[in-house]
């Protein structure tokens, strides 16, 4: 019985997003095909999680060797996967955050650190972050979430969160000693692509250290190389006490982590937190392949050379596109040009004419490209945008 009302029907996929209309069956490095073999350039890559290429191989080999080796093991027993997984870490964490937490997804580990916080601040119950923030959907991350229509519906929150001006170091002496914790995103990502002013992020930090809060630094998008350094936080030489990464450090696996000092993990207790898959062997080497990825290749310099060249394109785009285009926003490859009207049009124009970008704020045509795109991939996505927005402008009145 229960075969023949399963074989009669699919269930139905919650639709939180209408569908983009194409159906993808393959992807490799800086493309994705459809199933009619039409290539698309992806500057989309799953909101930026495939950075490192879609099948990088190095990710790709330690996956498919994993998969020989053992599938599900906590990381209470200690393995290969593990200590692989750390030693890559080890090359590329910061060297005062000499200690990790794997979780599946960014939010995930938002609120592992706020978890953090708040009991090793003797349960203060504020939090600051800032306007334009995004740090994940589940209720703490939400919490510290800027967007209204995300928080909508699902208040109370576990923090009361002040959320102070962006780049505004006058409001930092706001920050008060019932405050476990302020989060920062060094570029702001699905918030419109704004990057934080490296005095900012200083007086952050100072200012986190006089009322002994946490500095939380939340790099699940900026990280990782695509700003042209491993973590963008470092031009501003913070020393947060929390990083949270992930997005590209598995090249797209679902992984996340914790990064936190010797002083915060010495002082963590038996069973306080756990994760059934958080730390699963195929994550584990999906982060070694993806630090091997990133050192071997210095996906760094090559984000921060195909950045410029992207950049360069984009600001000529909108001295010409003046009428459409107010400005060109963001830091590494997170770039994007601020419109004068909501994005959606021009992002299903881009895909039809190959291109795959999203979304950020209100108004930004935001473009998440993988660190590989060669510079004959930017001048041919550079005429796509160019071209969509000239014929968007043409037939959409200015203000
Ligand atoms: C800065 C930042 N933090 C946290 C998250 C949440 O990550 P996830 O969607 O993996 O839960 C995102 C996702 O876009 C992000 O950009």
């Amino acid at each position: 019985m229960l075969q023949s009302v399963l074989s009669e029907r699919m269930v139905r996929l919650i639709r939180f997003f209408a569908p983009r209309g194409i159906r993808v069956s393959r992807a490799m490095g800086q493309y994705v095909w459809d199933t009619d073999g039409r290539r698309y350039l992806d500057f989309h890559t799953g909101n930026g999680a495939a950075f490192l290429g879609h099948l990088n191989p190095h990710v790709v080999r330690r996956l498919r060797e994993q998969l020989d080796r053992v599938t599900v093991l906590p990381p209470l027993y200690d393995s290969d996967a593990l200590d692989e997984a750390l030693s890559a870490l080890g090359r590329v964490l910061p060297p005062h955050l000499g200690n990790v937490f794997f979780q599946n997804s960014g939010s995930e580990a938002v609120e592992l650190a706020l978890k953090l916080a708040r009991k090793r601040t003797r349960r203060r119950r504020k939090a600051v972050a800032f306007t334009g923030s995004f740090h994940g959907r589940t209720f703490g991350a939400l919490s510290v979430t800027f967007n209204r229509s995300y928080r909508e519906g699902y208040e109370p929150f576990p923090f009361e969160v002040d959320f102070l001006p962006f780049n505004s170091i006058d409001d930092l002496r706001r920050i008060g000693e019932d405050v476990a914790a302020a989060i920062v995103e060094p570029v702001q990502g699905e918030g419109g692509l704004t990057p934080a002013t490296e005095e900012f992020l200083r007086e952050l930090e100072r200012r986190c250290r006089e009322v002994g809060a946490y500095l939380i630094v939340d790099e699940v998008q900026s990280g990782f190389g695509r700003t042209g350094l491993v973590w963008d936080h470092m031009r501003a030489n913070l020393r947060p006490d929390v990083l949270v990464a992930g997005k590209s450090i598995g090249g797209g696996f679902p992984v996340s982590l914790v990064a936190v000092t010797d002083e915060i993990a010495s002082r963590v207790e038996d069973g306080e937190h756990g994760s059934t898959h958080g730390g699963n062997p195929l994550a584990l080497a999906a982060v070694t392949g993806g630090v091997e990825a990133l050192i071997s290749d210095d996906v760094p310099s090559k984000a921060r050379a195909a950045a410029e060249l992207l950049m360069s394109g984009l600001r000529e785009i909108a001295s010409e596109n003046g009428q459409v285009v107010r400005s060109v926003k963001g830091r590494g490859l997170m770039l994007g040009l601020e419109l004068r009207f909501n994005p959606a049009q021009a992002i299903r124009d881009l895909q039809t004419r190959g291109l795959l970008a999203l979304r950020a704020g209100t108004t930004v045509l935001r473009f998440l490209p993988p660190y590989l795109i060669t510079p004959e991939d930017v001048e041919w996505a550079t005429a796509q945008i160019s071209g969509s927005l000239t014929s968007l402008g043409s037939s959409k009145p200015s203000g």
